[in-house]
Formats: C-alpha cells, structure tokens, sequence
C-alpha cells in the first residue's frame, strides 16, 4: 500500500472516476440552501438530492466530489464523539462518486473493487465487505454481495447487517436505499482478524467507504424514478488507514496544525490529545461557515 497525503488521496480518487466518465463538481457550502428538512450539510449526497428525487436535472448522469460535511445534529450527529474518538472530526471531506440513473449497483461494485484494489492497492486480505439483511419493508441485498463475490471476494468477507448500518437515509424524508460499506482491519497481528470484528466498537476495525443504492423516497419508501449510487468515503479516515496512524489527528491533515497548538498554546495548560481535537476543528469549521 502505497503511503500517500491526503491531498493525494482526494486527487487520486477525484481523477479515478473522472476517467470513468464522472463530472467533477466543486464542494458546496457546509450552510444548506432551500433545504428546511437540514441545517448543514451532512454527506456527499445533499447538494444531489434533488437530483436523486428526480425533481431536478443536470447536464451530467455521472459525478465524483469532495464535499465538505459537518455532522452535528439531527440523524447524523457525531458532536458527542469529538475528543474520546479518534475518527470522529464532526466536519470532514466525503469523497463520493455519483450515478444518476446511470450506473447501478455493478458498476459501483466494479468500480470500487478496482480503486481499493488496484488505484490504492490496499491488502485484499484485510477487506471485509457488508450488505443489508433484509427485512419485512426492504430485501435482502443478495445481489450486491454476489456482485462483490464476482470480484473474486471471498463470500466469507460478505457480511450481512440490519438497518442501522446497512440501509442508509439522509434524514426522515428523502432519497434512501440499502447499502455496502467497506471496512478495513488495521490490526497489527492478523491472526486475530474476525467476522465479529467488523461494526463492533474493536478500533482495528476501520469502515472507510460506504456504496448507497438509491432505490426508495424514505418518508413514502415509494421507489424513485431511477435507481442511483451514491457513495460516501471519510477522506480523513482513509488517509489513516494508507498513512498507517491509528487515528485520523495523526494524519499529515492535522499534525502540524496540533504541534502548532500545542507549542504555542498548550506549553503551560494540562490539555492532553483528546481536549485538543475539538480545539483543532472548531476554528476550521467556523472559517468554513463564515466563508
Ligand atoms: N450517503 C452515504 C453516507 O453518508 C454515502 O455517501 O454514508
């Protein structure tokens, strides 16, 4: 695994899907416009929601962003994680590919296993894939875990999980439907790599990247007009997982900035490396908000 900055992982993945014929679209503000159901922006998918309810068009059926995000109420809330985690910032980038009714979920699948696997060569042996387990309202999500198995996943590494990490909604109304995520495990010994590992607070464990198939409207579940992708992957976390730190403050994104803190703030203060992460993130989300 190549050990690569973060600039260059969002390069790296912004210039992957372009070659596969996906429209670069700048991040949005963090400050969501016209949207009274969401304060701020809280995945890759807001600035499209539209898009996916088919309400709006665009000149492109393909997209890939980096989209900053800010999790900070409502269904996705990290607020109470900032300090004792050390992979939750509140504010991220969400690196994200988008279809629109274009590709679905062989094309992402196919994608995905080629970037992990081949754009950032990340060990095979370490790769642990999820998909829903169906239930009485949605079901099983057998075709995406035989499309994983396909790409020569072992069907051992398919794992099956319910609503809570696998069927993703943005908030109580809007574009919903089940999903893949990818976790990678990141422990030194692999002989204790387990199953059971995977979605358990165990932090060799890390999820990196999750595939959205967009199929339902979640306040109606009625189907949307098209079936799409939207895929969300923490930029953060993968720079800790390709750098080899064990967490996201330890990545080239935030040592200088914490070094700087602590020799010129902290020299003569009791803050330790977990009080600092809320110090480092609350000034860069309020010069994002006012920008
Ligand atoms: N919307 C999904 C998420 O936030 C994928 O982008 O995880």
């Amino acid at each position: 695994m190549e050990k690569l900055s973060t600039a260059q992982i969002r390069e790296r993945y912004l210039a992957f899907f372009e070659r596969y014929g996906h429209t670069r679209v700048p991040s949005t503000s963090l400050v969501v416009a016209d949207d009274p159901t969401l304060l701020f922006v809280n995945s890759g998918m807001v600035p499209f929601k539209d898009v996916f309810l088919g309400v709006e068009k665009r000149p492109y059926t393909r997209a890939v962003t980096a989209q900053k995000c800010l999790r900070v109420s409502g269904k996705h809330n990290d607020l109470d994680e900032v300090g004792p985690s050390p992979r939750h910032q509140t504010f991220f980038e969400m690196l994200g590919n988008f279809s629109f009714g274009d590709y679905f979920k062989a094309g992402a699948i196919e994608m995905a296993w080629q970037l992990l696997t081949e754009e950032f060569k990340l060990p095979v042996e370490r790769l642990w894939l999820t998909v829903f387990e169906g239930d009485d309202e949605v079901p099983a999500d057998d075709e995406a875990a035989n499309l994983w198995i396909a790409q020569g996943v072992d069907p051992a590494r398919v794992l099956r999980f319910g609503r809570k990490d696998n069927l993703w909604v943005m908030g109580d109304s809007g574009p919903c439907g089940p999903n893949s995520e990818i976790t990678v495990y990141t422990g030194d010994d692999m002989s204790k790599m387990r199953a059971a590992g995977v979605n358990s607070d165990d932090p060799d464990y890390v999820e990196i990247w999750n595939n959205v198939f967009m199929q339902y409207e979640r306040a109606t579940m009625q189907k949307l007009p098209a079936q799409s992708v939207d895929t969300g992957m923490g930029l953060e976390r993968m720079a800790m997982v390709m750098q080899g730190v064990r967490s996201n403050y330890d990545t080239d994104a935030f040592v200088r900035i914490i070094a700087r803190i602590m020799a010129e703030l902290a020299a003569t203060s009791c803050i330790t490396g977990r009080s600092l992460r809320p110090i480092v993130l609350w000034p860069i989300t309020a010069a994002l908000l006012r920008s």
